[in-house]
């Protein structure tokens, strides 16, 4: 006896996914592959224009979204490879490269964030439910259960979207908006696969037009601050504990400046595997949830972003100084007055690529292990474990990062025709550098003013009195004297 549910649960609008000129391969499976495309185009529209964001929240909100976007990717290629034959790097029609483009290309920030967020959001949810509500609920089910999870992750991307749009109001630009329904339309609204073409498909969405990010990313409206306390934290971090502790909330919340710069590495990596680009995305959302534990450190002790500053990660915005100012002048006013950070940047080459992800993971990462987990015994022996828990939490993320570096320098070395081998040794040396030069800053910072009326000093000391004040240490705890701030 059929079981009445199964006649019951098959839809009016059946979409059967064999005909007559079906072989082996059933039509979901170009479908998905077109899909997919779509969905990098997504991820790679988010690392174009996402440096325009101003807002720690807006900043961290487009970060998450680099991360469900490579995790939609990764679902819907993961589907189309358990099909006979499925290839999630097939080419697709050429049409949709020029539509892609299109939307890459939009007259302004606000219009690029319509076109993310609604004008492509949309569709591509109307064609998945309507997948889900047709396909066969059996046959097909594990494609239905994979656009379950994607539309649940596009409505929340949606009610991100909606809420940003009650702060900034906006219409979309009338001849862009057109622009964009049209190549919908060219593009049967994401429904049906296009039909079947001869020769090249659609290359990556920017590729092949002159499109460039931002030089630096957008600042939040608190970002100065009156002082740069920074000198005074290396000065004091191997000997003061709650230095240390004052010290890791705000390079943690500095590092909300690298998930910016790693936009650049998705947008100009589009040479590399998209295993990389899953890697990079995940070590770029984890940054950006570093950045925003280190920001929610400072709010649990009454600190703002005003009262500790976060200048962009690339200088821009900091006065540079003749050489022989002294640092006690130098930290009294660190800006500069004007700075319009969404200027156009330069394109990133392969070396440039290779080098910063030589940095980031083998100099930068891996020499803070040791400071870092000496500050994580030091929170945990002196009972202040939400901070304790803040340092344990990157720890393993960096070791995690740490690896990603092993695992595609080769690659990425190869790309930018440079020699990879003694990589290990050069950055033992790298290391060995930065430490020397952060000693000389140690020694400079240690002859800076420590008297009443000096601003900077007497703000430092404010700063330390707040969290000595909301968290105190507990009183058995007998800190130690520990390494030097490495770089
Ligand atoms: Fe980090
Ligand atoms: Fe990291």
């Amino acid at each position: 006896m059929t079981p009445s549910f199964l006649a019951e649960s098959i839809p009016e609008n059946r979409k059967v996914l064999v005909s007559t000129t079906t072989r082996h391969i059933p039509d979901i499976v170009r479908q998905l592959n077109e899909w997919q495309y779509l969905e990098r185009t997504l991820h790679r529209l988010l690392a174009a224009w996402g440096r325009h964001h101003q807002e720690l929240d807006d900043k961290a909100a487009l970060h998450r979204h680099v991360w469900d976007q490579a995790e939609i990717i990764r679902r819907l290629r993961e589907r189309i490879e358990q099909f006979p034959g499925g290839k999630p790097d097939a080419w697709v029609h050429p049409a949709f490269e020029s539509f892609a483009n299109v939307v890459l290309l939009a007259p302004a920030f606000e219009d690029a964030l319509d076109a993310v967020y609604h004008h492509l959001l949309c569709p591509l949810v109307r064609a998945y439910a309507e997948h889900v509500q047709n396909a066969h609920p059996i046959h097909d089910a594990p494609t239905v259960a994979l656009l379950h999870e994607i539309n649940t992750l596009k409505e929340q991307h949606y009610f991100w979207y909606r809420d940003y749009r009650r702060r900034h109001p906006h219409a979309t630009d009338p001849a862009y908006r057109e622009a964009l329904e049209r190549g919908i339309a060219t593009l049967g609204d994401f429904r049906q696969p296009m039909p079947a073409f001869e020769g090249k498909g659609a290359d990556l969405c920017g590729v092949n037009v002159d499109f460039v990010l931002p030089h630096s990313s957008g600042r939040p409206h608190d970002w100065r601050s009156r002082y740069d306390i920074m000198p005074y934290l290396t000065a004091d971090f191997s000997e003061h504990v709650e230095a240390r502790r004052l010290f890791w909330a705000i390079g943690y919340l500095r590092e909300i400046n690298l998930p910016d710069e790693q936009l650049r590495w998705l947008y100009y990596g589009h040479r590399m595997p998209w295993t990389w680009h899953h890697d990079i995305s995940r070590h770029l959302w984890d940054e950006s949830r570093h950045g925003l534990s280190g920001y929610s450190r400072l709010r649990d002790w009454g600190i703002a972003v005003s009262d500790v500053g976060l200048p962009p990660s690339n200088g821009t915005g900091l006065r540079v100084f003749p050489e022989a100012t002294p640092i006690s002048e130098r930290i009294l006013d660190p800006y500069v007055a004007e700075t319009n950070f969404l200027t156009p940047g330069v394109p990133m080459s392969p070396q440039n690529l290779y080098n910063e992800v030589f940095f980031i993971g083998m100099v930068a990462e891996n020499g803070h292990f040791i400071v870092k987990n000496e500050a994580y015994d030091d929170f945990r022996s002196g009972e202040d474990f939400e901070s304790a828990e803040m340092m344990l939490f990157d720890i393993i993320d960096e070791t995690t990062h740490v690896q990603y570096a092993h695992r595609w320098l080769p690659l990425l070395a190869e790309q930018a025709g440079i020699d990879n081998t003694m990589y290990r040794e050069r950055a033992v040396k790298a290391r060995a550098e930065k430490q020397q030069e952060e000693l000389c800053r140690i020694e400079e910072a240690q002859g800076l003013p420590r008297t009443p009326g000096f601003g900077p000093w007497e703000h430092y000391q404010a700063l330390l009195e707040k969290i000595r004040q909301c968290i105190p240490f507990s009183p058995e705890f007998k800190p130690e004297r520990r390494s030097h701030k490495p770089m």
